[in-house]
């Protein structure tokens, strides 16, 4: 099983022993629960670093809600045995202490990006993100990090973070990994009761559809209200936004004039789901 160290002075040691090698060492952000998304992430890590190592911190700082914080799914022993296969040097699963220790008064927030999309609906979110992204960088020493395009406005906050700031870490994105049916794979999937799960894929399927008429020249204005039934009419409580944007920046767009994401969030069976598809 893979060597697990939750202090980061132990980790500190390790990582600079590597560095005096000129081992190059990618990293892999994670909160836990992992699926295949994630396990995709450490097979393109294990690909692209001599050493690989995989985090595990359930954020409290990026939860705006305390029951998400507190539903969110906790498997460590899981979560290990499935990075096995996968040549993973260390797991580093740092108690609160080691990110948030006594007087830590530190916030990181990247403007502009983070107050559209989920940044407009999850107040905080990304600061969270932004605060404990750079200290696993730095904790970690990784000269690349590899995230999943699943979380497509975090790749693009946590890449405008990291050059703002000259962290010398390369930002690598992968593409995200979906269930046999469509539905994107998500940690919160395991939260999905069952009639809820059924209905899921509905998300990335009228996503799929609008993506197509997107390509043939339709507009968000004529598209987004059947859209926004037809996730109603297949189970889904809300729709917080589907929107168009640009691939890069994410500027707001109405039709298709440069490569670009199709970006949404819905609620379906109490369960916040999000998914994004490249068009164009
Ligand atoms: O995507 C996630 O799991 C988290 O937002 C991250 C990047 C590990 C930061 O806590």
């Amino acid at each position: 099983m893979t060597e697990i160290i939750r202090d980061k002075a132990a980790l500190r040691a390790r990582v600079t022993a590597w560095k005096r090698a000129g081992e190059v060492i990618g990293v892999v952000p994670t909160m836990g629960a992992l699926h295949e998304g994630h396990l995709s992430l450490a097979q393109a890590a294990r690909a692209g670093a001599d050493r690989v190592i995989v985090t595990i911190f359930v954020n409290p700082r990026q939860f705006n809600n305390p029951s998400d914080l507190e539903n969110y799914p906790r498997t460590e022993h899981q979560d290990a045995e499935k990075l096995a296969p996968f040549g993973v040097d260390v797991i580093y699963v740092p108690g609160p202490s080691e990110i948030y220790p006594d007087g830590f008064a530190t916030s990181v927030h990247v403007e502009g990006l983070t107050e559209i999309l989920c940044g407009a609906f999850r107040p905080g979110h990304f600061d969270g993100v932004t605060t404990v992204v750079p200290k696993l960088f730095l904790q970690t020493g990784a000269d690349k990090a590899w995230f999943g395009e699943k979380d497509y406005q975090q790749l693009q906050v946590v890449r405008r973070m990291a050059a703002d700031l000259d962290i010398p870490v390369e930002v690598i994105g992968c593409p995200t990994v979906r269930e046999p049916d469509g539905l994107a794979l998500s940690s919160r999937n395991l939260l999905l009761p069952a009639d809820a799960r059924a209905k899921a894929p509905a998300l990335g399927h009228v996503m799929q559809g609008m993506a197509e008429a997107l390509a043939q020249g339709g507009t968000m204005a004529e598209l987004v209200a059947p859209a926004e039934a037809a996730l109603a009419g297949a189970g889904f409580d809300k729709v917080e936004y589907l929107e168009l944007r640009a691939a890069d920046g994410l500027a707001l767009l109405d039709r298709l004039d440069r490569p670009a994401r199709l970006l949404a969030a819905a609620w379906i069976g109490g369960v916040r789901l999000i998914d994004n598809i490249a068009v164009g």
